[in-house]
């Protein structure tokens, strides 16, 4: 253990590295402060399809994600991408096909062309997010047109446009029993399949009600008894009103002695943003997860220090 260690990743580099998500329109009031605690970067939305290839499957629009991808790098961080393939937000042009294999030339041309543009720079992709709904079944016209072949395009495409990278299975939930058995049938289908899946991607947006470390434990074991890697990809703790600051670092500093438990089995663990002054709970799209202002994560609008953090770094 290291005696002084003054940044989180320091902290954390004999475990996994440590990440954190933001985008374009927020990255730059945490440069040279907050930024410095991350050894790992995802964009929040650059990398998305909505974003990459928003009006056509040709004309692609890398420069957002290419300027943070630049930035990670030269700040000597590792960068997770996100997502290739998502049913939310996708674009017309491929949300709409209806024809079975124009849907999979359309994917594997698409998948091809983004993991080949960043090689090397990104060293792991989620490649199919959130396939499984909250039904507990598949979910999207991807499915209904294509059923489980879409999934299977995606990751042997990315695997033949780079063989240099992890590829992951990306989904929220998964600390919940049904869903998680769901997306064990499906990742067991693919490993029969010979379909080359690397890890599981557990989002990880937790909250103070229902979140049980018992279950998060659960599922990193199940996981890794598939001999697929675990990465936590999108960890936030909601704490609507600030109300719950005192268990919300707790759970943090039980979340985080569980990863360090595991380390041999979890290759990364991602904060989904950095500090309470912005959080994607705070936006108008999410209502339903709670009202006013959501509070979820390791530092405080002022960017400093909360309990949580010291809970997290302090063992
Ligand atoms: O860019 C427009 C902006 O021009 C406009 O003024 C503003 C008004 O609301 O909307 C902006 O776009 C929003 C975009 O975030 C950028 O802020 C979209 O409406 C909004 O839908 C989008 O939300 C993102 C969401 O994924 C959907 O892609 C969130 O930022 C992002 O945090 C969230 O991340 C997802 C992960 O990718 C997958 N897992 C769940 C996670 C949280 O939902």
């Amino acid at each position: 253990m290291q005696l002084r260690a003054e940044f989180l990743w320091e902290k954390y580099s004999p475990y996994f590295p440590i990440g954190y998500a933001i985008g374009t329109e927020n990255i730059d009031r945490y440069k040279g402060g907050i930024d410095r605690h991350f050894n790992s970067f995802t964009c929040e939305n650059e990398m998305k399809m909505y974003t990459i290839a928003p009006h056509s499957p040709t004309q692609d629009n890398f420069a957002p994600s290419d300027n943070m991808v630049d930035y990670a790098v030269s700040q000597g961080k590792r960068v997770r991408g996100h997502t290739l393939i998502w049913y939310n937000g996708a674009p017309s042009w491929i949300a709409g096909c209806r024809d079975k294999q124009t849907l999979l030339r359309l994917i594997g041309d698409y998948v091809t062309r983004v993991v080949k543009h960043y090689g090397n720079k990104v060293y792991s992709w989620d490649v199919v997010n959130e396939a499984i709904g909250d039904d507990n079944r598949y979910r999207s016209a991807f499915y209904d047109v294509a059923g489980i072949d879409y999934i299977e395009t995606a990751f042997c495409v990315a695997r033949a446009a780079n063989p240099h990278i992890r590829l992951f299975y990306n989904d929220y939930n998964l600390d919940k029993p049904q869903k998680r058995a769901k997306v064990i049938e499906m990742l067991r289908e693919l490993q029969r399949d010979g379909v080359p899946v690397d890890g599981v991607g557990m989002q990880g947006h937790y909250n103070l009600k229902d979140t049980r470390i018992s279950d998060v434990e659960n599922a990193i074991r199940e996981f890794s008894a598939l001999g697929l890697e675990v990465q936590i990809t999108e960890l936030d703790v909601k704490n609507y009103g600030n109300t719950g600051a005192r268990r919300q670092a707790e759970l943090y500093g039980e979340l985080f002695a569980l990863f360090r438990k595991y380390a041999d089995v979890i290759t990364g663990v991602t904060l989904w943003n950095a500090a309470d002054d912005y959080s994607w709970l705070d936006g108008d799209d999410f209502p339903h997860y709670g009202t006013g202002k959501a509070y979820p994560t390791l530092f405080d609008e002022n960017h400093g220090r909360k309990e949580a953090f010291y809970k997290v770094f302090d063992f």
